[in-house]
């Protein structure tokens, strides 16, 4: 009889042995590039949705003062992790983000079938996160918003060497990324994609908090997590401070 109550995820294969060979390299050089890349209309649109939430969110509990603070759950998938952290933070919008509609459609579903049933203070929205995020730091560098804790649960690795560059920190919009919040932190069940996100914080901003560590709770608290616990994976953490 099979055992549904453990799933098979694969751990993570690599042909990459430890950090990637050209990590300093990269984040060096994208610490002094402007990323030029015109935003895409879609993601426009998508954060003035996320703005008018935030606004309207605020407006219900008698305006705040400028810089107002906006959590975000980046890569949101089914949108568990944006639940629990609209109980876990019930005076702040949390906004979760992700480019997929299907796993958008079950998150809205997963609360009950009314989207209203979700807590007041959670938002999903179907966007690009590198887009959502440079739209993000303008709002923060005007110090219209502050962002007191951005959550990167399980983004996808890319773990095969050839795709190195598709990893956040070995990307043009790393410096973006760790522009944003006071508290960002990573989840991931591929140990060298830890290791790595952790070392390139450090190269670009050396006076940061970076912990990594085994993630020692027990109850998951988004489906890819559940699915590599069930799986018996080791999942770590990047937590990171400034
Ligand atoms: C491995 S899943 C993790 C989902 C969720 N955080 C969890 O732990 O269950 C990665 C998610 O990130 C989303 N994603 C990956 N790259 C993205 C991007 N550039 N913009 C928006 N979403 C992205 C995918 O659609 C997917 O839902």
């Amino acid at each position: 009889m099979i055992d549904q109550t453990h799933s098979h995820a694969k751990e993570v294969w690599s042909n990459q042995e430890g950090p990637f060979k050209d990590l300093e390299k990269l984040v060096r050089k994208y610490a002094c590039t402007p990323y030029l890349r015109p935003i895409a209309g879609h993601t426009r649109t998508a954060f003035a949705d996320a703005e008018q939430f935030i606004a309207d969110f605020y407006s219900k509990r008698h305006a705040q003062s400028a810089p107002i603070p906006v959590i975000l759950d980046s890569g949101c998938g089914t949108g568990e992790s944006t639940l629990h952290l609209a109980h876990q933070f019930p005076g702040y919008p949390i906004i979760g983000i992700d480019k997929s509609a299907v796993r958008l459609d079950k998150a809205s579903k997963s609360n009950g079938s009314h989207p209203q049933a979700l807590p007041q203070n959670a938002f999903y929205v179907r966007a690009e996160l590198i887009d959502f995020w440079r739209l993000t730091l303008e709002k923060v560098t005007v110090g219209k918003w502050t962002v007191p804790y951005h959550a990167l649960y399980y983004p996808n690795p890319w773990p095969k060497q050839s795709e190195a560059t598709r990893r956040f920190h070995l990307h043009p919009i790393f410096p973006t990324l760790m522009g944003l919040a006071q508290t960002t932190e990573l989840r991931t069940n591929w140990e060298t994609y830890a290791q790595e996100f952790a070392q390139a914080t450090r190269m670009l901003l050396p006076n940061a908090g970076v912990t990594m560590q085994l993630i020692k709770e027990d109850k998951p608290i988004t489906a890819f997590e559940r699915k590599y616990k069930n799986a018996c994976q080791q999942l770590w953490q990047v937590i990171i401070h400034q």
